[in-house]
């Protein structure tokens, strides 16, 4: 007889759905899978076996075969199991079922004992499922939070094949979850800029970064609080909406990286991987493709700490995220893709002795080791960040000072307005905030008044800028220009950014 469950599997970042169709025949007992599956789908073969007997079931001693259709997708992972054990069951009339589920998607992992596991990657498969009007999921018990993230789809979750066989033979009735609960964590910050001294430009600087999410590299001597600088980002970006949270929580979910209880990524990620990271893990990919740093740090922040320490094949490895916002990850059978708007963030000191230009005129650098230093950032590199500041050590009187600076939390509320005065100009597009503006698009929405035309003229010849360098120094006017509520670009929001674009003349000419 033979029988048809839905289940689906992961391209990228999104489900595809997969039949399986399991046929069973008199003949030499075998167990045959077909349709592209790989090494992990064919050891499926023994846990079923190993399952369906500790469940009270039995392997039928006949001729089984099982098409994962459509067959030129590669099927991967461990989620087949449950699906293929329920159509060896339905086929071989072992169970009946009293459901119709030509709705429902099914997937899990089975345990020798019969127990069902979860697996990675649930939200985007529900989304996929959702899609093609399914209307019931049935999910192993620990991904059940996370199928639940999606509505108008009812969730049924099983710990054991039992439960699941007693289910769909009628036997027993399960009701679908509700997906109204708290499924997201509140998060606590312990850092805050008021505990930072001083720096007040770099500071401001790191507003205009949150605000258009601008890249942006910080230089100066040792000590001179760059990281702390860093560790307090997080507190001053920008809310998430409901789709950039369901974005960011399908990468998570494929990473495998979801709280079980508590899914829903509510704050933008902010990661800082150690500089000796390698190339695979900052762009992903791997055996089992995984997302990597620069994926998991989609719409939040890649914050890379002394930047000349990474490898130049990794650093250069970036350029592609940088400009296109997503990354592109070969296999052997095929590449995909994965998102990975980010912002960087980079610190880096001078020169190898981190003195280089500071006024106590400590460095003893030669000037061929300080340039070899600064060359391993590329010009390319440097022309995608928009924002270059220079981070100096603070004053002995400034560090001494007990009066209180500014709150993140009231740095957090200007973010949060320039942000979404970005998200209503840019309603109805994809764009979602200045810095990822098109050529075209900034035509149309940084236009320059005759006395801001001039100064822009004046800077392109004087400082001999690139045209990206152009068209970055005007989205970044155009943030500034919406942190102070302004419709037009003004002089004063020029000026601003060009001064941010300084210092690659200083150090790198
Ligand atoms: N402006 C400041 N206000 C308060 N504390 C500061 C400030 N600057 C530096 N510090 C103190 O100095 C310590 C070192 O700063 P931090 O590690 O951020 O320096 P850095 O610039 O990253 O140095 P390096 O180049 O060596 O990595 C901080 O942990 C903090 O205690
Ligand atoms: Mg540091
Ligand atoms: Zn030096």
């Amino acid at each position: 007889m033979l029988s048809n469950i839905k289940s689906c599997t992961l391209i990228g970042v999104d489900g595809h759905m997969i039949h399986i169709e399991t046929d069973i025949v008199k003949g030499l007992p075998a167990f045959i899978t077909v349709g592209l599956p790989d090494a992990c789908v064919k050891e499926s073969r023994d846990r079923i076996a190993s399952a369906l007997k500790n469940s009270g079931f039995t392997l039928p001693a006949k001729r089984i075969t099982v098409n994962l259709a459509p067959g030129h997708i590669k099927k991967e992972g461990t989620l087949y199991d449950v699906p293929m054990a329920l159509g060896i069951l339905l086929s071989s009339a072992q169970i009946k079922s009293a459901r119709d589920l030509s709705h429902t998607l099914i997937f899990g992992e089975l345990g020798l004992d019969g127990s069902i596991r979860g697996i990675d990657g649930t939200l985007p498969m529900i989304i996929e499922a959702k899609r093609h009007g399914m209307q019931r999921v049935i999910v192993p018990f620990e991904n059940s939070k996370e199928a639940c993230l999606i509505d108008d789809i009812d969730v049924i979750a099983v710990k054991h094949l039992n439960e699941l066989t007693d289910y769909v033979s009628g036997a027993v009735e399960l009701t679908a979850l509700a997906g109204d609960e708290q499924l997201s964590d509140s998060h606590v910050y312990h850092a805050d800029y008021a505990d930072v001294k001083g720096q007040e430009n770099a500071k401001r600087a790191m507003e205009v970064a949150a605000a258009g999410a601008h890249n942006m590299l910080m230089i100066g001597p040792p000590g001179s609080g760059k990281t702390m600088l860093a560790r307090c980002f997080p507190t001053i970006l920008p809310d998430m909406t409901k789709s950039e949270s369901l974005e960011v929580t399908k990468i998570y979910s494929i990473a495998g990286l979801l709280k079980r209880e508590t899914p829903l990524i509510t704050s933008r990620p902010y990661r800082a991987p150690h500089h000796t990271i390698s190339e695979t893990s900052l762009t992903g990919g791997g055996r089992i493709p995984r997302p990597g740093e620069v994926s998991l740090s989609h719409l939040g922040v890649l914050f890379l700490d002394e930047l000349p320490e990474f490898q130049k094949s990794a650093l250069e490895t970036l350029r592609q995220p940088l400009e296109d916002k997503i990354v592109t990850v070969s296999r052997v059978s095929a590449t995909i893709t994965y998102p990975s708007s980010f912002t960087l963030l980079a610190s880096m000191n001078p020169c190898p002795c981190g003195y280089y230009g500071s006024p106590s005129n400590r460095c003893h650098c030669s000037m061929l080791e300080i340039k070899r230093y600064l060359s391993k950032i590329s010009g390319p590199m440097l022309d995608r960040i928009d924002i270059h500041i220079e981070v100096p050590s603070t004053s002995y009187e400034k560090l001494k000072d007990r009066s209180q600076g500014e709150k993140s939390a009231s740095i957090k509320e200007r973010v949060n307005r320039a942000r979404s005065i970005q998200l209503a100009r840019y309603r109805g597009t994809k764009t979602l905030f200045n810095s990822a503006l098109s050529p075209r698009q900034i035509e149309t929405y940084c236009r320059l008044g005759e006395a801001e035309e001039r100064l822009m003229k004046k800077a392109f010849t004087s400082l001999d800028l690139s045209s990206r360098a152009y068209h970055r120094i005007l989205k970044l006017a155009r943030t500034i220009a919406d942190l102070d509520d302004s419709e037009d670009i003004l002089t004063p929001h020029i000026a601003e950014a060009i001064q941010y674009r300084n210092l690659d003349r200083k150090y790198w000419s």
